[in-house]
């Protein structure tokens, strides 16, 4: 698996260059350059041609907890599909697609006020610029002018006030694109300011909320708050996220000959969009095509904000019967955009003397941004984390959604998770330093146990041994022990530099907590010269979706996965939808394309017995071939005939699947349920060194082992693995959002928005994945979602960072360090160590019961 990645990492590398060159000339392919893709596409597949096909699998019937031994992992370590194209530059996104004679470029107009009254809104001089075909503004749209993709709030276009600087105001079609970004300069925009609110603490005292706040209680966490020998209390503030996707937000609208249009667009949410374009133009669903054939990235930020531009560049299309190409300039599309939700937080945790939390209280504070979005899934998601791996024992969980001038905040990998979790990872080092214990035993204390093993929403944590089992394996190869000892040691002598080292544990909950959202359908054909084609409801951003359903289909099919294509996501296909989210691509649409497949081989195997006249019970498919079970297994009919055969016996060769995950429900009045089908796990140990008169700072070594169940294919779960940990890493440490006064956001470029560079890469990296655990519950050959998780393993750099400043004050105090730790922020919190000034320090007050709740 290790060389998989590397080969094709230096593949990627190797062809940089030819890519480029291609597309600046647009040269005909080569022959130079065809052995080249032919001798990447040799090392791609290498390693399915070493260890033969996949296996097959029987059915497994559903939540039976009785594990199966694990598969061996390299058997499905296949290339990703679009390998290939993705490193000789030739796979097409948005901006590549050839667009018909005549194309219009669109370009958005955005507010440059973040609260006001919208006094005069004139586009005439717009009009009037070169190459301007047609304007748009609010009041020109037939349809919805609300576009919130779940509660109103999101103007199309925003028509009496502005609520962020970034607000779409109005658009322009022109001939060039050029052309189309001079025309909304010469707009005359008249806002008369009203007070902004940018604090969403403050926000939450008024109650300037988006949506009403929820809570969580598990037993009487007030009694066991004045039961517990020890309080502590502290607050942290957790910073937002900027999603950085390569490919910014982009469609291409062709309107239809009917009513209608069909939409390309980089979007996590083709039936969301569907219907939203429907809605604006007023037109019925069937008359709008949404097709995606893959993203750049969308890391969440292609749920929901990738529709308001397709529906922009939708009107202009059957206002001017052209073309619309729309593709937002950065800068602006980090403006108009919203990002991962800050959030301030807080806790009041009581526990016993060796550090086992009995209760208490967490309150959460999400910063929505102007309106709900998914705000409510993602402050319900954050308050589902909030005690990651740890039982809290009685406690109270809030989740405010308060409302600030910026732009709605969206979805980000983890979906308010891993906002949720650092509270009480940033609790888990407080009560270590309180109790004088390493925090890696506190933590081991407090996870999930026999006995301990609801959580605060009242759902059963069934593999909680795993997420032992992977600390103490993790504890023992990345020599935790010793290194710790070492680093205390160096640290007693290095007075500049010092050392950190942290082990974080990560628990995570598969499904949508919107209930509805957990289905899926699929759509497969079979060619008359044996090839397939399978569509399903999930999109493709880079993570490996369409690569694992493939492999779903070639496995059920018992042929190879060359044999097995996918086309492009289309409403028309599929319809209705969930965003490709919370993880569940594969958990979802692979289990609706193996019910496809399954009933095509079902079909198939009741044709063969009859017109070969075999034993039905003993027939299956198998390496492209019919095969009779005669025991020494006779292959008798290859692939390819049996689908002619079957054509010519007028079996249908087309199906559709379908799924809906079982068992999961949440009752939000009560704040109890089952919304988890599954947890996965995972821990990481990060060690830093730490500047502490500059605040510089490096990640030394990384160690990671986590749980992917019976893993789909390794290849690309390692992937995913290390560049969510590589993400989470960037958001806690380097990644900083800031806005001047008036609410303009300043980083909005990668001049001065730092993302993790090729530097920023570990120096030693031991990434694994757990293997002879497959998933409890009955997913997809017993995998386990992989997309969201790793992430939170990059909390161990921030707890690590803090673990290296407690060493100034001999592990007894434990450093507040905001998020992102930047080197500024790391040199105050050392600074304020140095001089031992009590305000570096939450007071720690011990338990005088003097009851002042936060
Ligand atoms: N990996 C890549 N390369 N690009 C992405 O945009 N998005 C992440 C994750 N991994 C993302 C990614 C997010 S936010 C989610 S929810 C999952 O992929 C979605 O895909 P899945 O459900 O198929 O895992
Ligand atoms: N996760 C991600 N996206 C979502 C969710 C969720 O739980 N609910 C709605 N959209
Ligand atoms: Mo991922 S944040 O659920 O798109």
């Amino acid at each position: 698996m290790r060389t998989l990645t590397k080969r094709l990492f230096n593949s990627s590398r190797a062809t940089t260059v030819t890519a480029r060159s291609e597309s600046e000339t647009a040269a005909p392919r080569k022959d130079t350059e065809a052995s080249l893709e032919a001798q990447i596409e040799s090392e791609l597949s290498e390693p399915d041609r070493e260890t033969g096909r996949l296996e097959g699998d029987e059915p497994v019937a559903r939540d039976t907890v009785t594990p199966r031994p694990s598969a061996t992992a390299n058997k499905h370590a296949q290339a990703h599909e679009s390998g290939t194209q993705h490193v000789t530059g030739r796979a097409r996104y948005i901006d590549d697609l050839p667009a018909p004679h005549g194309t219009l470029h669109a370009m958005v107009g955005l507010s440059q006020i973040a609260h006001g009254r919208v006094t005069r809104l004139d586009l005439d001089a717009v009009r009037e610029m070169p190459g301007v075909v047609d304007v748009i503004a609010a009041q020109h749209i037939p349809g919805h002018r609300d576009i919130g993709p779940v509660f109103p709030g999101d103007p199309m276009f925003a028509d009496e006030t502005v609520s962020y600087v970034g607000q779409p105001l109005f658009a322009v079609a022109a001939t060039s694109y050029a052309e189309a970004r001079r025309a909304v300069r010469a707009a005359v925009v008249e806002i008369e300011p009203l007070p902004p609110r940018f604090d969403p603490v403050a926000a939450a005292e008024a109650g300037e909320f988006v949506r009403p706040t929820h809570v969580q209680v598990s037993g009487d966490w007030q009694q066991a708050l004045t039961d517990a020998p020890h309080v502590l209390e502290a607050e942290q503030f957790v910073g937002g996220q900027e999603h950085f996707y390569l490919e910014g937000q982009a469609c291409l609208v062709v309107p239809s000959e009917d009513e209608g249009v069909t939409v390309y667009t980089s979007n996590q949410h083709p039936s969301e969009t569907q219907k939203l374009v429907a809605e604006v133009l007023d037109i019925p669903f069937h008359a709008v095509t949404v097709e995606n054939r893959r993203m750049g990235g969308g890391f969440g930020g292609k749920e929901t904000q990738a529709a308001p531009w397709a529906c922009m560049a939708a009107l202009l299309a059957r206002r001017t019967g052209r073309a619309i190409r729309l593709r937002l300039p950065r800068a602006d599309d980090t403006r108009a955009t919203g990002k991962r939700h800050p959030f301030h937080n807080r806790y009041r945790l009581g526990f016993d003397s060796d550090g086992v939390i009995v209760g208490g209280d967490i309150t959460l504070i999400g910063d929505c941004g102007h309106s709900p979005d998914l705000s409510e899934a993602v402050v319900d998601r954050a308050m589902f984390h909030a005690d990651n791996a740890y039982s809290l024992g009685a406690a109270r969980v809030t989740g405010h959604r308060a409302r600030t001038h910026t732009a709605s905040n969206t979805a980000f990998r983890g979906f308010g998770g891993p906002q949720g979790m650092m509270i009480v990872e940033r609790a888990m080092d407080d009560i270590a330093r309180h109790v004088g214990q390493d925090p890696l035993t506190v933590r081991k204390r407090n996870l999930y146990r026999e006995g301990r093993d609801t959580t605060h929403y009242g759902q059963h944590v069934d593999q909680h041994p795993l997420m032992v089992e992977i600390i103490e394996r993790l504890e023992r190869s990345s020599d935790y022990w010793q290194r710790r000892d070492t680093i205390r040691e160096f640290n007693r002598k290095s007075s500049v530099i010092k050392r950190g080292l942290t082990l974080t544990p990560v628990k995570f909950g598969i499904s949508f907590t919107a209930k509805h959202l957990n289905q899926a359908g699929a759509l497969l054909h079979v060619y008359t010269d044996g090839s397939v084609m399978i569509n399903h409801g999930g999109t493709e951003m880079g993570q490996g979706l369409h690569t694992k359903v493939c492999q779903v289909v070639a496995r059920e099919l018992g042929i190879d996965f060359d044999s097995v294509r996918i086309s492009a996501t289309r409403t028309d296909k599929v319809p209705n939808t969930s965003p490709t989210a919370a993880s569940s691509g594969a958990d979802l649409n692979g289990m609706a394309a193996r019910d496809a497949a399954t009933q095509i081989r079902q079909r198939l195997l009741d044709f063969a017995a009859e017109h070969y006249q075999f034993d039905r019970e003993g027939l299956h498919l198998e390496n492209g071939k019919l095969v009779t079970d005669t025991g020494a297994s006779t292959a008798v009919v290859s692939w390819g005939e049996l689908i002619q055969a079957a054509y010519l016996g007028r079996v249908s060769l087309s199906a559709t699947g379908f799924y809906s995950t079982p068992l999961i429900h949440y009752d939000r009045d009560s704040g109890q349920g089952r919304p988890f089908y599954y947890f996965a796990y995972g821990a990481s140990v990060s060690e830093v060194s730490v500047d502490t008169l500059s605040g510089e700072y490096r990640v030394e070594r990384v160690d990671i082992l986590h749980d992917v169940g019976d893993s789909l294919n390794p290849a690309i779960d390692l992937g995913q693995v290390e560049g969510g940990f590589i993400q989470g890493m960037g958001w806690l440490t380097s990644e900083e959002l800031k806005w001047n006064d008036d609410g303009r956001l300043l980083t909005d470029g990668p001049a001065t928005y730092k993302i993790p560079t090729f530097g920023d890469l570990p120096p030693i990296f031991n990434v694994e994945l757990l293997e002879g655990h497959p998933n409890s519950q009955a997913s997809i050959y017993r995998s386990k979602a992989v997309g969201e998780p790793p992430f939170m393993l990059g909390i161990s750099v921030w707890s690590a960072l803090r673990d290296a400043l407690a060493s100034l004050t001999d592990y007894r105090v434990s450093p507040p360090l905001d998020t992102p730790a930047t080197p500024e922020r790391v040199l105050m919190a050392a600074e304020a160590l140095r001089s031992q000034k009590p305000s570096a320090q939450k007071p720690e007050a011990e338990n005088s019961n003097t009851g002042a709740t936060p």
